[in-house]
């Protein structure tokens, strides 16, 4: 069965866009692929974390997995961290990688700003430990929001020169043909770039200073509400089909999600929202995120009460993960030519 892994830093409390570009649509998979989804606090730490935060964004992540519906049994769920095979693996791709590649990924440009050289090593680094997360297990597919789609393209440049530079090796080994596959990027459908509420030219994310402009999965229906209706928009009413959104980016944000959480396409939802304005629409989107949202919630609040059984089920994830990794990880010491 083809694999697939994806992840999510624990560095912030979840929103809405971690939840429809990535965790609603790693579910489904499922019941298709071996699906193996990280909480990446490797990844985390390349900016300050407060630890105590750290550790608690782990349990929510890893909480908000199982209860968006991901079966700990299916699913390997796990932390990056009790898997020491990523760190080993990514310095290796710290060797294969060239450090121009790294120096044109817009993340690092976006994080760093104007302050470049006072960010941490492991930041610069960053696109080098997730190739290493998706390779180290072979996957084929990864699941994620348009955001990550160069870092998957940097995984692929970082697969392709390590298999063409130990060619040699890789058949020495047994291998036919290349070691590491060429992963595909999964990011198809609605709402895989979901924007802030406050402003249709930036992305929803964690760190956002606008109270507003970000759906957290943790917040109270009253909340979620309110924060949908002062969505910034403008005045007209909605287009009857996709191609009436073009150059209205609120518009087309907010129709997006409804698409997304109603797991229907834009052309559904303006089929049946067309020619209405905001005061019809803004609603009814309110009544559908909070229905998709309020069970996920209470789920998550039941869960991350819960320590003992969060540690034992992301033990297991990291002993499952580890019997995939270290074979793999034997392979690319022999290859690489570390004496063993
Ligand atoms: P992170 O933690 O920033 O985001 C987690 C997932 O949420 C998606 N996402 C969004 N999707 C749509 N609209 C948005 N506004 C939005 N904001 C975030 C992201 O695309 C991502 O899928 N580098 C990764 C974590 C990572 C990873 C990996 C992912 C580490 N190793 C290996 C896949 C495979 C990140 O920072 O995600």
């Amino acid at each position: 069965t083809p694999r697939v892994f994806s992840g999510i830093k624990p560095s912030g409390d979840l929103h809405l866009g971690n939840y429809l570009g990535a965790i609603r649509r790693f579910v489904p998979l499922q019941e298709t692929h071996e699906t193996i989804y990280c909480v990446v606090d490797m990844h985390a730490i390349t900016v300050w974390q407060d630890p105590a935060d750290l550790k608690r964004w782990t349990y929510e992540i890893a909480a908000a997995y199982i209860a968006a519906g991901l079966d700990p049994k299916k699913s390997i769920i796990f932390n990056q961290s009790q898997v020491m095979e990523h760190a080993e693996l990514s310095w290796i791709f710290n060797c294969v990688a060239r450090m121009g590649w790294m120096e044109r990924m817009t993340q690092f440009k976006d994080k760093a700003g104007e302050n470049a050289e006072n960010v941490s090593l492991g930041l610069f680094a960053y696109p080098s430990l997730m190739a290493a997360d998706i390779l180290l297990y072979k996957s084929t597919g990864v699941p994620v929001g348009e955001d990550q789609r160069q870092h998957l393209e940097l995984t692929r440049d970082i697969a392709k020169k390590f298999n063409h530079d130990f060619k040699k090796q890789i058949k020495a080994n047994g291998h036919r043909g290349d070691f590491f596959p060429v992963t595909e990027t999964l990011a198809t459908g609605p709402a895989m770039r979901v924007k802030s509420l406050k402003d249709g030219t930036k992305k929803m994310s964690k760190s956002d200073a606008s109270d507003l402009s970000t759906i957290y999965m943790m917040d109270g229906a009253d909340l979620i509400a309110k924060k949908i209706k002062r969505a910034t928009t403008d005045a007209d009413a909605l287009p009857s089909e996709a191609a009436g959104l073009a150059g209205r980016a609120e518009a087309e944000n907010l129709v997006g999600i409804y698409a997304a959480l109603s797991n229907t396409s834009v052309d559904d939802v303006l089929a049946q929202y067309g020619g209405q304005g905001w005061g019809a629409f803004k609603p009814a989107l309110a009544e559908l995120a909070v229905s998709v949202l309020s069970p996920i919630a209470d789920e998550m609040k039941r869960l991350v009460a819960d320590h003992a059984e969060m540690d034992a089920i992301l033990r297991d994830g990291a002993d499952r993960a580890r019997a995939i990794a270290q074979p793999v990880m034997n392979d690319v010491r022999n290859i690489v030519g570390f004496v063993r």
